[in-house]
């Protein structure tokens, strides 16, 4: 039966023709696996089947978000994972058993990105301390958690960040954040370091490692699916923009509804993602497939990341710059009709 939903919600669907159209894009595991097997691809399977079949020495940048050390059910009464919470020592074994292949598709500039939650951030840090030249861990302020009778609200995520050599790739101008200037400075009567708009005052900053930024997908917003953990286009973005060249591949192993994918199609890079749960493989085509016609990211327009709740004027900034172009077009199409009659 194919659901209905209220019509604001925006949350991905597939019909039962659409579903069918999607698997059949999807690839399946073989023996060698080639780059032209993986490259814009999607593997639907089980990546400890894969492991040793994948090609290496492919990747520009790794984006890993694995289960985390949680019980947590991804489908499982449909043939999907289910992962039980289990000890520091076990959750390390676990990573070992396939970090280290995953590890040997990087190239050897290549970065590699992995998520965990504060419980599972401990395991994370050893094993990349273990196998990679560990650079930073960014925090990710989530916004949204569960609150607790008698704890802290859980509302961070920890993203890891390591390279495989001190040669790496990394475009701090790429994702510079555009802020609003909360005191802002003159000299000489001039706004230091800022700019002055009709809109406001605004400065770009370079990234911290606390990103506070980001919201996660929900019901209104187009990205948004029936994933349990789905990650946002724009905290992705940010890890794509800063450490993939243009054309280079991002490879994703734990590929869930496709976030990384989607984000690097967006961004001009290529993808590739393993995720064994065929149902998450189809929202992961279908998103690629609207990233044909539509390449926003909410949260990043302009080549600049917006802070929370500023659509309003990334919708005025676009605005301006379409009429600007158009009026800078028009003019090179008059001076060209005024040159050539
Ligand atoms: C934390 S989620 C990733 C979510 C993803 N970043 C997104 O934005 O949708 C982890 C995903 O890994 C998948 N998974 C877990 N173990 C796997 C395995 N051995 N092989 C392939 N996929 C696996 C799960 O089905 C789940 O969708």
């Amino acid at each position: 039966m194919e659901k209905e939903q209220a019509p604001r919600n925006r949350t991905l669907t597939l019909t039962n023709a659409e579903r069918q159209k999607y698997k059949d894009r999807l690839v399946h595991a073989v023996d060698n696996l080639s780059l032209s097997h993986v490259v814009n691809k999607t593997l639907c399977g089980n990546l400890l089947a894969v492991l040793d079949n994948l090609p290496k020495g492919f990747a520009d940048l790794l984006i890993i978000d694995p289960p985390y050390n949680l019980d947590k059910d991804f489908d499982s009464k449909n043939g999907g994972f289910k992962f039980s919470k289990t000890n520091d020592e076990a959750y390390l074994i676990y990573l070992e058993s396939w970090f280290p292949k995953i590890i040997e598709t990087l190239k050897p500039t290549g970065s590699v990105y992995i998520c965990g939650d504060w419980k599972s951030t401990f395991c994370l840090y050893q094993i990349m301390r273990d196998y990679t030249i560990v650079r930073n861990r960014i925090t990710w302020q989530r916004e949204k958690g569960r609150g607790a009778k008698a704890n802290w609200k859980n509302s961070s995520e920890d993203i890891w960040f390591g390279t495989i050599s001190e040669e790496f790739y990394f475009d701090v101008e790429a994702v510079k954040q555009k802020r609003r200037v909360i005191a802002p400075y003159r000299e000489a009567g001039k706004p230091k370091d800022w700019e002055e708009t009709k809109d406001g005052n605004f400065r770009l900053t370079c990234p911290s490692n606390f990103w506070d930024d980001i919201s996660i997908p929900y019901w209104s917003m187009p990205e948004n699916t029936g994933h349990p953990t789905q990650k946002p286009e724009k905290l992705i973005a940010k890890l794509i923009l800063a450490s993939c060249p243009e054309n280079g591949i991002v490879f994703d192993p734990f590929l869930g509804s496709g976030t990384t994918s989607v984000a690097a199609k967006k961004l001009n890079r290529q993808y590739f993602g393993i995720e064994m749960n065929e149902e998450y493989c189809c929202w992961a085509e279908k998103r690629l497939e609207l990233a044909n016609a539509d390449k926003d990211i909410q949260g990043y327009s302009s080549g600049v990341f917006w802070e929370r709740n500023t659509l309003n004027l990334q919708l005025m900034e676009t605005k301006q710059k379409t009429k600007k172009k158009t009026l800078v077009e028009n003019i090179d199409l008059f001076s060209s009709v005024a040159v050539s009659s």
